[in-house]
């Protein structure tokens, strides 16, 4: 009886000591995962600048980004310049520049004013040990967690409160596409709850919107958690099945190769529109494939080419893209109960026009001759046109446009 009172105690004794062992494993085992993390993330610098807005970034050598780490990269030659431009882009940006008087072009970054990145290396914003620990997991650091496909046509209620994602967007399809091209207003939408995000974009789509979607993403967002404050930022994103596996944004895991030494991915866009019929502020995208070596090239403004998706990422995209879809999209994580308060694009519904809603211009696309094109048959889609929503028209200057976004709740959108 003694004997097992004091077998009894002793257990009792050392279950706290037991705990606290087995708590410090996996606080050990955490650090490793993060160290080892950083260490797959940032490459090793040549030269490192620490901007304003408090990211860092580190001047790589070209042929040691995050894309060479991918097994089916080891032999690749690194493209340094496209093979071929879409016709008529150039005078597209020409007129753009010498005539458009309400906006001007944007083509620095914020960290530009302490320094600038050497001739064959890339600048890529550093992966901080904090900005790991606000991912639910080490691992889906820089991918997106939910599934976000911005499919048309599935507006059934079903849809939005299985995904929790809103979109305003305008898409075309039923046709081969070989790019995209689009002017974006840019804005700093509110957040309401760091999880959420709010993004502005363009989407090159291929494949069904089943398991097998192959999507390449570029444009502008506010991610609290990606990015640890409420910065708009420029983005890329690519997956290669639905957001399951494959991809991530911007340089976080082996794809997309950089080879511009000026625009970081990822860093704050500066200056942006912020005050309510004030100056406007917009950025040029322009995605398009190189029909001999089959990658996605990515041009931002007008004169720097980033880089490429490499055409192996992508078996649907291999000839063309079925579908191309420009907009926004927020998460709606519906705390407490009601809709987000986060906004999309300027925060104002596209009936308050210019300079108060936020806007999409000059929306192309690149067609089977390699020429840049209007879009025909634009379809319009968004879940809750009481949250946000959207408005084409078509003009002089500003080609195939659209007013988009909203101030998600309100009295409409409860
Ligand atoms: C790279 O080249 C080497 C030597 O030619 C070859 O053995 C290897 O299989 C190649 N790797 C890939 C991924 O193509
Ligand atoms: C981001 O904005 C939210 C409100 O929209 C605010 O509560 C939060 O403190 C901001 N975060 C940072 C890092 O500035």
């Amino acid at each position: 009886m003694a004997k097992m009172a004091f077998c009894f105690w002793v257990l009792l004794l050392s279950l706290p000591l037991l705990i606290s062992a087995g708590r410090s494993g996996v606080v050990s085992q955490n650090t490793f995962e993060v160290k080892k993390q950083l260490k797959q993330l940032n490459k090793p610098a040549v030269k490192s600048i620490k901007s304003p807005d408090g990211d860092v970034i580190d001047c790589v050598h070209v042929s040691h980004q995050p894309a060479f780490d991918h097994p089916l990269m080891q032999n690749h030659t690194i493209q340094m310049r496209p093979n071929f431009y879409p016709e008529g882009v150039s005078e597209e940006s020409m007129k753009i520049t010498s005539s458009s008087k309400s906006s001007k072009p944007i083509n620095t970054q914020l960290w530009h004013t302490k320094g600038r990145c050497p001739k064959g290396t890339i600048p890529v914003r550093r992966t901080k040990r904090k900005d790991l620990l606000r991912a639910s997991t080490i691992k889906s650091y820089g991918k997106k967690v939910h599934k976000s496909i911005p499919k048309p046509r599935s507006a059934d209620p079903g849809f939005t409160s299985q995904s929790g994602h809103q979109h305003a967007i305008v898409y075309v399809e039923g046709d081969k596409y070989y790019g995209a091209k689009a002017t974006l207003n840019v804005w700093e939408p509110k957040i309401q709850q760091p999880n959420e995000f709010s993004l502005s974009q363009i989407w090159i789509l291929g494949g069904t919107f089943g398991e097998d979607l192959n999507s390449i993403e570029a444009g502008w967002q506010v991610s609290p958690d990606l990015y640890g404050d409420n910065n708009t930022r420029l983005f890329t994103y690519w997956t290669s099945d639905a957001y399951q596996a494959t991809g991530c944004y911007n340089l976080l895991c082996s794809g997309f190769i950089q080879i511009n030494n000026e625009i970081a991915m990822g860093a704050s866009i500066y200056p942006v529109s912020s005050a309510y019929k004030g100056s406007q502020f917009d950025i040029n995208i322009l995605v398009w494939k190189d029909p001999k070596e089959g990658n996605w090239w990515m041009q931002f403004g007008n004169n720097y080419v980033l880089g490429y998706w490499p055409a192996f990422l992508f078996p649907y995209l291999s000839d063309s893209a079925s579908m191309i879809e420009w907009g926004g999209e927020v998460v709606n994580s519906e705390s407490e109960g009601q809709h987000t308060s986060t906004q999309m694009g300027s925060g104002h519904f596209p009936d308050e026009g210019f300079g108060k809603a936020g806007y999409f211009r000059n929306i192309q696309i690149v067609d089977g001759s390699n020429n840049l094109r209007d879009p025909k048959d634009i379809g319009i889609f968004t879940e809750q046109p009481n949250c946000y929503n959207v408005k084409t028209g078509k003009m002089g200057e500003w080609g195939n446009y659209f007013y988009y976004g909203g101030p998600g709740r309100n009295p409409n959108c409860p």
